[in-house]
């Protein structure tokens, strides 16, 4: 009987070592110890052992089954063990390949040129407001002295929502409801989004402005050329030369149209000035009475000048494009050479 045990500890022994995963040393466990096992076999068989040699019997039985269930635990550590490694061997990241690029995105050159335009007039003291870009009729065009039946309506080809309600075709209604909500000293501008329907290599049917406002006691013409001037000069350098042009706008009196000396030729002409060797960059004015009296403001106390200019246009004159069209097409060969 002893001797049985000690070949079946032995036997135990060595399969448990060999077990090679979780499964089989569980197998091997049970084959001993479980509810038919070999051990448990010995037990059931203890009434048959003469009674004086069964607490010897008993206690070698106990030390085989404590000798296998040592084993056992000592052996499922390692097989744990062995799976971790083999996992973290397997699962090994090689950080010698190289890695995939983040391409980081840029600012459209629109809202580069945008932000440039409004950090200049920022530092001068204006102050950024905002109006809406389905407007009514009478801010478009009424209260800026375009009545009805005015010819300077042709002029700008409206998305009509219904009779009274547009798209605004440019920023100055933003001058209208600034005015009608505050008295002055005003001093603004509006930058945003307008809509003509119109579409050719100058012209797209969405476009943006930014609309300048400033009234006050004693402002004058020289206020208006100074300050626009000096923005010119600080967005197309300041070397660059400057004149004011006679033009003519319903809402403001007298008007001008500021022209900067082509940035292509150097002023001495070609064909993207036509040759005549000046870029239109924006239109500006004093604010006319009627205007004033529209948002009962005295046209005897208070004077003004307003201005505005395209967006896309001096983003292009800056850049050289000569397609306003490329601005929307989101071609990202165009875009990221001005990120
Ligand atoms: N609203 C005009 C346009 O879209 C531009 C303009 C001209 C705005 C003269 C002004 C101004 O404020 O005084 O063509």
């Amino acid at each position: 009987m002893k001797e049985k045990l000690e070949e079946i500890r032995l036997e135990a022994e060595s399969e448990l070592k060999k077990a090679p995963d979780e499964v089989s040393l569980q197998n091997v466990k049970s084959k001993f110890l479980g509810r038919k096992g070999v051990i448990t076999e010995y037990l059931k068989r203890m009434p048959e052992v003469p009674e004086a040699e069964r607490p010897e019997m008993g206690r070698l039985i106990n030390q085989v089954k404590s000798f296998i269930e040592n084993l056992f635990e000592k052996r499922l550590e390692e097989i744990k063990e062995e799976k971790k490694t083999s996992m973290l061997l397997k699962e090994r990241v090689d950080i010698t390949l190289p890695g995939r690029g983040i391409r980081i995105g840029g600012k459209h050159p629109i809202t580069q040129v945008m932000e440039e335009i409004i950090s200049i007039f920022e530092r001068m003291g204006f102050e950024v407001v905002e109006g809406p870009e389905v407007e009514l009729d009478y801010y478009n065009f009424e209260a800026l002295n375009i009545p009805k039946d005015h010819p300077a309506r042709d002029m700008q080809d409206t998305f009509y929502i219904s009779d009274e309600i547009v798209l605004r075709t440019h920023t100055s209604p933003v001058q209208i409801r600034v005015m009608e909500k505050q008295k002055p000293p005003v001093k603004v501008i509006a930058p945003g989004k307008v809509y003509r329907c119109d579409s050719d290599v100058s012209h797209t049917p969405m476009f943006h402005q930014v609309e300048g406002l400033l009234v006050d006691e004693h402002v004058t013409f020289a206020d208006l050329k100074g300050v626009l001037t000096e923005f010119a000069k600080l967005m197309f350098g300041a070397n660059i030369g400057v004149r004011f042009r006679p033009s003519f706008f319903p809402f403001t009196e007298p008007s001008a149209e500021v022209d900067i000396e082509c940035v292509i030729c150097g002023g001495k002409g070609c064909r993207v000035c036509k040759n005549s060797g000046w870029l239109e960059i924006l239109g500006c004015g004093m604010v006319d009475p009627e205007v004033f009296k529209s948002v009962n403001y005295d046209p005897e106390r208070y004077t003004g000048f307003a201005f505005g200019m395209g967006v896309e246009r001096i983003a292009m004159l800056k850049f050289g494009i000569n397609d306003i069209r490329l601005f929307f097409e989101n071609d990202i060969r165009f875009l990221r050479q001005f990120s």
